[in-house]
């Protein structure tokens, strides 16, 4: 993993805004602070489940409270979001969670194939306008990174409020052979995969009267 530094001069497409908001608060500070960049937990006797882009960290502190006995692992460039769940991680005293600031594709380059048991990547940047759609984390190009760390039968769990970007990836995902779709219908949210709280972004499309969808994909 030590070669992380030169991955990071890989030119990616930006999938993401912004990497600075306003100032930290005293909380986030000392989050920033406890947070120790590691590449080598993945390294684990545990099952373990990814989130990507978890924002301010709420669903992730959840999934390790509810999953004790799974490794917890977030990705986020967000400053601000990397120190609140930093934060909120060391005040729930939670042991089973570990959180990559910095691209995830530069993470998954680094990581063995077939690790992940479950991959969540909710809300992703929908990157509307024409001209920005292929800054979208769930383009084609990019599946092959989720695909690779995935176990077989290990599963990918997205949402997202934009229809087009949904229909988008049921496209791609239908044209590779490694996904199964298990989803029956996108707006459905099954419990058994997500939770039974709401993200930051799945609040803000329930409160414009937006319905999100919900795609389960299984790899096989
Ligand atoms: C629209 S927000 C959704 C946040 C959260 N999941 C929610 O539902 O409230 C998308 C998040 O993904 C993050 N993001 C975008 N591209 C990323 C990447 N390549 N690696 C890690 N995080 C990324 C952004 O910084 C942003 O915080």
């Amino acid at each position: 993993m030590s070669d992380l530094h030169n991955y990071e001069n890989l030119r990616l497409i930006k999938t993401f805004g912004r990497l600075k908001g306003r100032p930290l608060s005293k909380n986030q500070k000392l989050g920033l602070a406890l947070h120790k960049q590691e590449y080598n937990f993945l390294e684990t006797e545990k099952k373990i489940w990814l989130e990507v882009g978890f924002g301010n960290g709420h669903h992730l502190v959840e999934l390790a409270k509810r999953n004790y006995d799974k490794l917890i692992v977030g990705s986020e460039v967000y400053e601000k979001g990397v120190a609140s769940a930093c934060f909120s991680l060391f005040q729930n005293k939670i042991q089973n969670a570990k959180v990559f600031h910095g691209d995830v594709r530069n993470m998954l380059n680094l990581v063995k194939h077939k690790t992940v048991e479950r991959c969540y990547i909710l809300f992703p940047d929908p990157w509307t306008k024409k001209r920005h759609k292929s800054r979208r984390l769930l383009s084609s190009s990019n599946f092959g990174y989720f695909s690779k760390i995935l176990k077989s039968r290990g599963y990918l769990c997205i949402a997202t409020d934009v229809e087009d970007y949904c229909i988008e990836i049921e496209d791609t995902v239908s044209n590779l052979k490694q996904f199964k779709r298990i989803h029956v219908s996108p707006k459905e949210k099954n419990f058994k995969f997500f939770l039974d709280i709401k993200t930051k972004y799945e609040q803000k499309a329930i409160n414009k009267g937006v319905s999100p969808s919900y795609l389960i994909y299984k790899k096989v």
